[in-house]
């Protein structure tokens, strides 16, 4: 590895932590800092706040190697850094634009207790000219700032971050983006260094363009339902063109999560702002709204509807609540926006999801309100007129069929995730709806 360095992590969340662990491992000194304090105090128990693969366990050793701590404040973490990450939330803000105030409140605390020529890294998702804007906020002539979006995604963020296809840095001062690569030194990847601006959309670009990738195939599959044709064999046919490629074809609710959502909404922002209509952007979020009433329909046909009047007093037994597997984030989960809209239309819901398995923290609680949290996949689908399946995870393809069958009042089985294999379930006697397959 290169030279270790000491660095600060502001915002202990998803990525910060991620990032720590991460850095410790590499064999950097790293200090994690949060404004939550129970979440500092979980920490500092050797709890991990977030359901997140291998994570635990890499938390673990670098706090055993004196390698990574964890403290409540920004500044207690930074006034001893060589280099502080930035890596607080950036919300989508009234107007669709990413809110920069946590960046402006963490960049304002750290500025006159940094030493002299550290340096300032932008993770988190900020809009174009954001790197601008906290060098304005930090108000030092000796601190660089640098950008450096990060890639990860939940569930597999550990993995992503010791093996990502790229770092990306985005600096006006050369020296101080090699001083941040050569944290990265000893991953084997490509260290791509560019402008502030560039980095910046580079970010959004790689989501937008995920989230393009993904309600293309939705479209897709709602064509496939229309003509007949099977969706994952057109996804097969379609991926095996090398400049198409398998990834990120898979049919669903729509795309959910803490990110795509806001960052494509920011970034028809980002170029309204600058005086281009990004049009097709916004398609991509008109189609990811439509898959979710595209979902709700089915639930409605399931029940023999022809509108959402079928929905007053049913039951649903509703599969996952997060927004994909592999995590505990609910964050603009596509599962709970359409159990939203089946609620509102006055359906019963009772839910199972490996991860919220009650005491919930307040939070967590409160996004599930109105939502019977069930202790298994069979008790969820206990007397449902219609199972939904929303999220994909691995523990509902073992789903008893026959028990279900038993226990359920209606007969169909809504896959919105193309998780189960239609033919068992039609073995079980069940009906099966999933999105666009035959
Ligand atoms: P998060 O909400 O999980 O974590 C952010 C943390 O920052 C919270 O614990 C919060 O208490 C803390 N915080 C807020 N203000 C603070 C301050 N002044 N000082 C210290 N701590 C403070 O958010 P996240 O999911 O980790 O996302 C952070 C950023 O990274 C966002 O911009 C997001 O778009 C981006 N990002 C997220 C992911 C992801 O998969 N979650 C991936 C890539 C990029
Ligand atoms: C996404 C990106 O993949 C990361 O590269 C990025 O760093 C991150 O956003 C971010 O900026 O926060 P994440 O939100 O963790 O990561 O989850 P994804 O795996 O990308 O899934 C996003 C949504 O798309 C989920 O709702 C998922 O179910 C859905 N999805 C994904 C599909 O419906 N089909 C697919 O083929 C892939």
């Amino acid at each position: 590895m290169g030279t270790p360095a000491t660095i600060a992590v502001i915002g202990t969340g998803y990525v910060g932590l991620t990032t720590g662990a991460c850095l410790a491992h590499l064999g950097h000194r790293v200090v994690c800092a949060d404004v939550d304090t129970r979440k500092i105090e979980r920490l500092g128990r050797g709890e991990i706040p977030i359901v997140e693969e291998g994570l635990a366990e890499i938390v673990a050793d670098a706090v055993a190697a004196g390698r990574l701590e964890f403290v409540v404040g920004s500044v207690n973490a930074s006034e001893r850094a060589d280099v502080v990450f930035l890596c607080v939330p950036t919300p989508q803000g009234d107007d669709g634009s990413a809110d920069l105030s946590y960046i402006q409140a963490a960049a304002a605390e750290i500025g006159p207790t940094l030493r002299p020529d550290a340096i300032v890294v932008n993770k988190s998702t900020v809009p174009v000219g954001s790197t601008r804007v906290v060098e304005r906020v930090v108000q030092r002539d000796d601190v660089a700032v640098v950008s450096n979006p990060e890639f990860l995604r939940e569930g597999t963020a550990v993995h992503d971050f010791l093996h990502p296809d790229r770092v990306v840095i985005g600096a006006n001062d050369r020296s101080a983006a090699e001083r941040v690569a050569e944290l990265y030194a000893s991953l084997d990847t490509e260290v791509i260094l560019t402008d502030p601006a560039s980095a910046e959309t580079i970010k959004y670009a790689a989501n937008g363009f995920l989230a393009m990738k993904i309600s293309f195939v939705n479209a897709i599959a709602a064509m496939c339902e229309a003509v007949g044709a099977d969706v994952a064999d057109v996804v097969h046919g379609i991926g095996t063109d090398s400049r198409i490629g398998p990834a990120f074809l898979r049919p669903g609710p729509g795309w959910g999560g803490s990110c795509f959502p806001k960052d494509s909404r920011a970034l028809v922002k980002i170029a309204q702002e600058h005086g281009y209509n990004f049009t097709m952007m916004r398609g991509v979020i008109d189609v990811n709204d439509e898959q979710r009433s595209r979902m709700v329909h089915k639930v409605v046909h399931a029940l023999g509807g022809p509108d959402r009047h079928a929905l007053h007093g049913a039951t649903i037994g509703a599969l996952g609540l997060t927004f994909k597997a592999g995590t505990d984030d609910l964050r603009d989960s596509p599962a709970l926006a359409v159990i939203a809209e089946l609620r509102r239309s006055g359906a019963r819901i009772r839910a199972y999801d490996p991860t919220t398995v009650p005491p919930l923290e307040p939070h967590r609680d409160a996004m599930l309100d109105g939502i019977e949290l069930c202790g298994s996949a069979i008790e969820a689908v206990t007397e449902a007129d219609v199972t939904i399946v929303l999220t994909e995870w691995p523990e509902f393809t073992e789903l008893d069929l026959a028990k279900t069958a038993e226990v359920m009042a209606g007969r169909t089985v809504v896959d919105t995730r193309n998780l189960l294999d239609p033919g068992r379930v039609a073995e079980a006697g069940l009906a099966y709806d999933g999105v666009g397959r035959r």
